[in-house]
């Protein structure tokens, strides 16, 4: 079968990006921008300033007075979550103006949700042995939350083909994405990166996507390193049966890149411990984004 190329250009139900959103975006990654600054650009989009607001109020931040000052809300959430529901009210709000036939949209936010938390939490577990930077730890958050997307693409251009994928990645017991390759010669990861870059999101979150079941095939060392945290969160995501198709099997070179980084300074047991507990939080992450970002 011929792939068809997706033309985004042509897609006139595809949403741009908000300039509020572009422009908070372009700030959040400046030091030299104060929080002031930030809340004066917030404040100009209301839904946006409401949930900043009410997630900074919530019981997971408490302990704290209520505030209603944006200011003091994005000082208590930090910028990498002001980021995050930002860019998460966003693309919600455009995923509900899809007609996905063979997604559930609920079943889609929980596996992202969970990639990103998990992303996030390998890289804090392997702190001893892998350093990150500030600007990686915040593309692990973005990059988990978006990087299946190009599913969405996919069901809202052509239902037929992902049905067709998705019934051969059971019949077969194949994974998703080598299906994909077979039968449309491209990728949700490569058709979501395009869509992210579409909207201008940074290099390094469009290449982290489009690397996540290849983490190999980046040259760039940083998105590479991303790449197999995503991988890694990807499959502990499915495992914890946070998936956005329940009855498909996914591919993932797990073992391979948790050795790859040696972690010789955690035992086996130590890991199962680990995961143990990441399966909770997780759960318990995703109870709480729900529920605050209602979606
Ligand atoms: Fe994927
Ligand atoms: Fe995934």
């Amino acid at each position: 079968m011929e792939f068809y190329k997706i033309e985004l250009e042509k897609l006139d139900y595809l949403p741009t990006m908000p300039s509020v959103l572009k422009k908070l975006l372009e700030i959040l990654n400046d030091n030299s921008v104060s929080n002031k600054e930030i809340a004066k650009i917030v404040s100009l989009d209301s839904s946006i300033s409401a949930k900043i607001l009410s997630i900074a109020n919530s019981a997971i931040f408490g302990g704290y007075s209520p505030i209603n000052d944006l200011n003091l809300a994005i000082t208590r959430l930090g910028r990498v979550d002001v980021k995050t529901i930002a860019m998460t009210l966003f693309i919600s709000t455009m995923l509900k103006k899809f007609k996905l036939k063979n997604i559930v949209i609920e079943n889609f936010w929980r596996h992202n949700l969970a990639v990103s938390f998990i992303a996030r939490r390998i890289a804090q577990y392997l702190k001893k042995d892998v350093d990150f930077t500030e600007e990686e730890r915040v593309v692990l958050y973005l990059t988990g939350l978006f990087h299946d997307i190009g599913y969405i693409l996919f069901d809202q251009v052509n239902p037929d083909i992902m049905l067709l994928i998705k019934n051969q990645a059971i019949e077969q017991d194949e994974p998703f994405i080598e299906l994909e390759r077979i039968i449309v010669h491209t990728t949700h990861a490569q058709e979501g990166a395009e869509l992210l870059k579409y909207w201008n999101l940074p290099k390094e979150i469009t290449d982290t996507v489009r690397y996540h079941h290849e983490p190999y095939a980046a040259t760039d060392k940083s998105i590479q390193k991303c790449a197999k945290i995503i991988n890694m969160a990807d499959y502990l995501a499915n495992l914890f049966e946070m998936s956005t198709f329940k009855e498909v099997r996914y591919g993932v070179a797990f073992e391979n890149l948790w050795n790859e980084f040696e972690f010789s300074s955690y035992t086996k047991e130590e890991f199962t411990e680990f995961k143990n507990e990441l399966a909770s939080q997780t759960n318990l992450f995703i109870s709480f984004s729900e529920l605050a970002l209602n979606i």
